[in-house]
């Protein structure tokens, strides 16, 4: 996906900084390859158990990135109207979109219903009651999921663990019987199946592991009090390594381990694996602007800021940053800092790094999850391209924003 060679630093067969070059800094850069073979890895080896692997659309949803994921067959899990429209503007299929999430307004539940998709992962009663009441207006039987809710502790940042009793997410494990009961009442409704998410960026399975044993026999209990349970939707949370060393769970290690418990069960087995699908595909590419040296501090002042990658402002994420060109100038401690007017926008903080000079060129590792997804237009600043490298070929899958773009819609 990425490597040095002789010192140049690659996407694939294409140097970057010939990307850079030609289509200017910051730039994300995705992997096709990298993208894919993780897709695969899910994939494959799930294959001869029927299964659905719904690639979460809010880690990445260019149309680009997508499309690639539609065409090698991948389902989507969404959680928005906005992203079931991207699915389909991409030529994904509706009827392999699950749809999540806490707050489905009445009009993203109506579109959903209006395309057809495979099925809702719903949070609350008071949800599974619009979407009765919107399917029953046109005149469809909606299949849904609960999420619940197991009390896991998944070990994760604060802000991206869900599975805790004290989390907004799911529906308490010991309620959701009861639901599913009242649920028969409503005419519209078809139980399809039960779901949960506990987190991300897990590095130990061992807790979804431990919930997919919870579940299994919920949906066991389920079955035998008459309800037409098909399927298990393991959420997402697989975690990769941003740190060099880092150990991140093997996607094939980790879906042997489900197998294991699965297989013979007669239940169709959904995943939503988004940040370790696409997170290592990508990197976003900086230009150094200045050097500068406080009292104590040495700072490399670089053209992309928290705006663009927000991840390491906003939970202090680690990301490895990287030269296009090693040289042999030794390293320096220094925080990575871009010119937004805060003193949370940074992208290192004393960090070891390549004694770059004004100019050079580095990568920002690991940032094709959650990087251009989170990226807004503070300070003015129009959003990165994002290109998509396959072999010795690359194209912009979306442009560099321009002033004009920043103030459409607005009027005086
Ligand atoms: N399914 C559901 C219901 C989810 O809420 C999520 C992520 C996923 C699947 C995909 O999880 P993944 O495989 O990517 O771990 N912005 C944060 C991550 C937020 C994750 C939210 N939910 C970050 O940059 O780390």
């Amino acid at each position: 996906m990425f490597c040095y060679r002789d010192n140049t630093f690659y996407c694939e067969e294409v140097p970057l900084a010939d990307i850079a070059r030609r289509a200017g800094t910051p730039c994300y850069v995705y992997s096709a390859g990298g993208i894919l073979s993780r897709y695969r890895a899910y994939d494959e080896g799930l294959a001869g158990l029927e299964h659905m692997v719904c690639y979460a659309v809010k880690a990445n949803s260019s149309l680009g990135v997508l499309a690639l994921l539609a065409r090698a067959g991948s389902g989507f899990d969404i959680v928005s109207g906005g992203e079931l429209h991207r699915v389909i503007q991409a030529g994904g299929d509706p009827a392999r979109v699950v749809f999540s999430g806490v707050g489905k307004t009445s009009e993203e539940v109506d579109y959903a219903l209006a395309r057809g998709i495979h099925s809702f992962n719903c949070e609350s009663e008071a949800e599974l009651a619009l979407i009765d009441a919107l399917a029953a207006r046109r005149g469809v039987r909606a299949h849904f999921s609960l999420r619940v809710n197991p009390d896991v502790d998944a070990g994760t940042h604060p802000y991206i663990s869900t599975g805790l009793k004290e989390h907004k997410f799911g529906i308490e494990i010991g309620e959701t019987e009861a639901i599913y009961e009242r649920a028969r009442g409503m005419r519209n409704l078809a139980a399809a199946g039960v779901s949960c998410h506990i987190g991300s960026q897990l590095l130990d399975t061992g807790p979804i592991l431990e919930v997919v044993d919870k579940m299994l026999a919920l949906a066991e209990r389920l079955r035998s009090a008459g309800h037409a349970i098909r399927h298990r939707d393991l959420g997402g949370g697989l975690g990769i390594a941003y740190r060099e060393g880092d150990q991140a769970p093997d996607i094939g290690g980790y879906i042997r381990r489900i197998r294991e418990k699965l297989e013979g069960k007669g239940l169709a087995v959904m995943v939503e694996p988004g940040r370790s699908i696409v997170g290592a595909a990508g990197v976003l590419i900086t230009r150094v602007l200045y050097r500068k040296r406080t009292a104590n501090k040495e700072f490399i002042v670089v053209d992309a800021a928290m705006n663009d990658l927000l991840r390491p402002s906003l939970y202090q994420s680690h990301h490895e940053i990287v030269p296009l060109r090693r040289t042999g100038f030794g390293s320096v401690v220094a925080d990575v800092v871009g010119p937004i007017c805060e003193s949370g926008d940074f992208l290192a903080r004393d960090r070891e790094i390549a004694n770059v000079a004004p100019g050079d060129l580095m990568a920002v590792c690991t940032a094709g999850a959650y990087g251009f997804v989170l990226s807004s237009n503070y300070n003015s600043r129009p959003r990165p391209p994002e290109i998509l490298v396959e072999g010795d070929r690359w194209r912009l899958i979306r442009a560099r924003e321009t002033y004009e773009d920043l103030a459409r819609g607005e009027s005086l």
